[in-house]
């Protein structure tokens, strides 16, 4: 072969290759689909899109080493909702405590979106004095008095906020001498009541090109 049908032939074979690729989905992952550029495996989706799926359960792991359940995925709007930690029982912590709270690695595509809703439990004094919502008609209130949940951490000073673009966009921090447990809602509605929430995380990834 000339070296010049040789060079064709394998910018053919690239050609495909980058087009398979493209668009190779990954397979479900238990009953949830796993669109691109989602990748569970090397061997499918993008891998700076990566996802974990751990017996049949999707997961979206954080820069400080924790699972989050993935709940639902929406491709066209470039977004998924994660499962908040979970508030251990009798206690004001999140599981996620020990890693901080949620942090997302900023070298990744992924971020937090303008949709969510967070509420910081047990928090310090030192709360006060930032710009979120601590009153006493504040949305967490609510989640402490009525959600069995929050009832650990009922007594204790707590705030909520819209996590808008005046917010770190890549993480929601609990730690000692700030808040201990956290929770979020997603789309919150004002004046919908606590058993209408739609509890989640809502991040957001940027397109590949
Ligand atoms: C609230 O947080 C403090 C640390 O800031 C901790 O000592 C305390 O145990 C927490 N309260 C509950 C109910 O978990
Ligand atoms: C705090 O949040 C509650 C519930 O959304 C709202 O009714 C109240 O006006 C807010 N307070 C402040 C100071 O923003
Ligand atoms: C998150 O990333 C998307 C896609 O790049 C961008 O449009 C959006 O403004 C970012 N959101 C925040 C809160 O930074």
């Amino acid at each position: 072969m000339s070296m010049s049908v040789r060079m064709v032939l394998m910018f053919l074979v690239l050609l495909f290759v980058t087009l398979v690729s493209a668009y190779n989905a990954c397979p479900k992952c238990g009953s949830i689909e796993v669109p691109y550029p989602l990748s569970t495996d090397e061997s499918c989706g993008d891998s700076r899109y990566k996802v974990y799926c751990n017996n049949g359960v999707l997961e979206f792991l954080s820069a400080g080493g924790f699972y989050y359940k993935v709940l639902s995925i929406n491709p066209s709007f470039y977004k998924l909702i994660i499962s908040p930690p979970s508030i251990q029982k009798n206690t004001c912590y999140s599981s996620d405590f020990t890693s901080e709270g949620l942090r997302l690695d900023e070298n990744l595509p992924f971020n937090i979106s303008t949709h969510n809703t967070v509420m910081l439990l047990n928090c310090t004094e030192a709360l006060l004095r930032s710009p979120l919502n601590c009153s006493t008609n504040s949305f967490c209130r609510q989640f402490e008095e009525e959600v069995e949940e929050g009832s650990g951490c009922r007594n204790t000073l707590c705030c909520h906020y819209l996590k808008d673009f005046s917010m770190a966009s890549h993480m929601i921090r609990v730690r000692a001498g700030g808040c201990s447990a956290y929770t979020s809602v997603v789309d919150m509605k004002p004046g919908a009541s606590f058993d209408s929430w739609n509890y989640g995380i809502e991040l957001q990834w940027v397109p590949p090109n």
